[in-house]
């Protein structure tokens, strides 16, 4: 089959197009390489694909519609699986544009490239941040995302209205992935892992928002590139029998369905440091401070849903996850 993964050099992207390539499938990976973060890690990550027989890059924006139109002609694909986005929830109070081009602009382009030329299934990046004001704990996909609490979060929840409406116009597969904290080897550097890492081996403290009292789904990179190898194979169907009043929020009668994709037993971030204190046989200096702008306290996974489709849940430790961690980071950064 032939797959178009968006955000390859991504840190997720990465992972799905190396797993999709040793399955021995055709890849297409789009991404802008844009300067949000270090720009040498997307190449580096891009480097360990491009050598790869049926793999094939092309540096595009996504915003720009001719060529992602072309793109979807020239290709054909079977599945087009859509990570990349303007991520991050800081960024999003300083730079609100980017979210709106990358997330809004950008995804709309994607799916009408689906629309147009019979893509047979659509997954996409959602997040766990759309739950929002949502106090129900664990998180379910019946629980309300009506209430977002920053811009990052509302695009993401846009992107899943946004996909209904292809799905039921027309007749669009589309599933949405609500990601939960991903972490591992070749993670992101504006994420806590590996700011507290690169921290911490430089001698300088690290800082604990809400005091360290915050509770975080952390779902092993490895974990999350198994349930997309798993989730591609499930098309979602078309349901005319499906009534309004009897439903839930992630069921239609459209081809559309939406999973929590998380490790479903959250971690204090005191507990989290430590296990990182462990992997990298060091003690961190901490301050405590206040919660950022747009930070939720917990996050936890329903994932009854997921295992039931898939037969698979995500159950990486963290001990054991963020030691792959570390010893990656050490490796590529060459520090002891
Ligand atoms: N990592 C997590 O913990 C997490 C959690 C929830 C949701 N997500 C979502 O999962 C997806 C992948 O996340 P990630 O951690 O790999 O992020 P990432 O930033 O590492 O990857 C996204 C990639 O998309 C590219 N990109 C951004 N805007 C683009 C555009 N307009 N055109 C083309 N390429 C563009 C970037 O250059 C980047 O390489 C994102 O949609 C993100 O919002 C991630």
């Amino acid at each position: 089959m032939k797959f178009l993964v968006t955000g390859v050099a991504g840190f997720i992207g990465y992972h799905i197009a190396k797993r999709l390539l040793a399955n021995g499938q055709d890849v297409v990976g789009i991404d802008n390489l844009n300067h949000y973060y270090d720009v040498t890690l997307k190449m580096a990550r891009l480097n360990q694909l491009v050598n790869k027989p049926r793999f094939y890059f092309v540096k595009l924006d996504l915003t720009d519609q001719k060529r992602v139109s072309t793109i979807f002609v020239k290709n054909n694909f079977q599945r087009v699986i859509h990570l990349a986005a303007q991520a991050g929830i800081k960024y999003s109070v300083e730079n609100p544009l980017a979210y709106a081009h990358a997330n809004l602009v950008g995804y709309l382009n994607i799916l009408e490239g689906c629309r147009h030329n019979k893509v047979e299934h659509l997954l996409y990046a959602s997040s766990s941040s759309v739950y929002g004001l949502n106090r129900n704990l664990p998180f379910s996909t019946v629980d309300s995302t009506d209430h977002p609490i920053s811009l990052y979060a509302a695009t993401k929840r846009a992107n899943e209205l946004m996909s209904h409406s292809y799905s039921h116009l027309y007749g669009i597969p589309t599933t949405g992935l609500r990601f939960f904290t991903v972490y591992g080897p070749w993670g992101r550097p504006d994420m806590s892992l590996f700011k507290f890492t690169k921290a911490i081996l430089a001698g300088q403290s690290i800082d604990l928002y809400n005091y360290g009292n915050i509770y975080r789904d952390y779902t092993y990179i490895d974990d999350i590139s198994e349930a997309i190898m798993r989730l591609q194979a499930v098309i979602p169907k078309a349901n005319p029998a499906w009534v309004m009043e009897q439903a839930t929020p992630t069921t239609s009668s459209a081809p559309y369905h939406i999973y929590n994709v998380g490790n479903d037993s959250p971690v204090r971030l005191t507990e989290y440091i430590t296990a990182l204190e462990q992997a990298l046989g060091i003690t961190a200096c901490k301050n405590m401070c206040a919660i950022q702008l747009g930070d939720v306290i917990n996050t936890h996974a329903d994932t009854t849903e997921l295992y039931k489709v898939i037969g698979f849940k995500p159950a990486t430790s963290i001990q054991k996850g963020i030691k792959y961690f570390v010893d990656w980071y050490r490796e590529f950064y060459k520090v002891n």
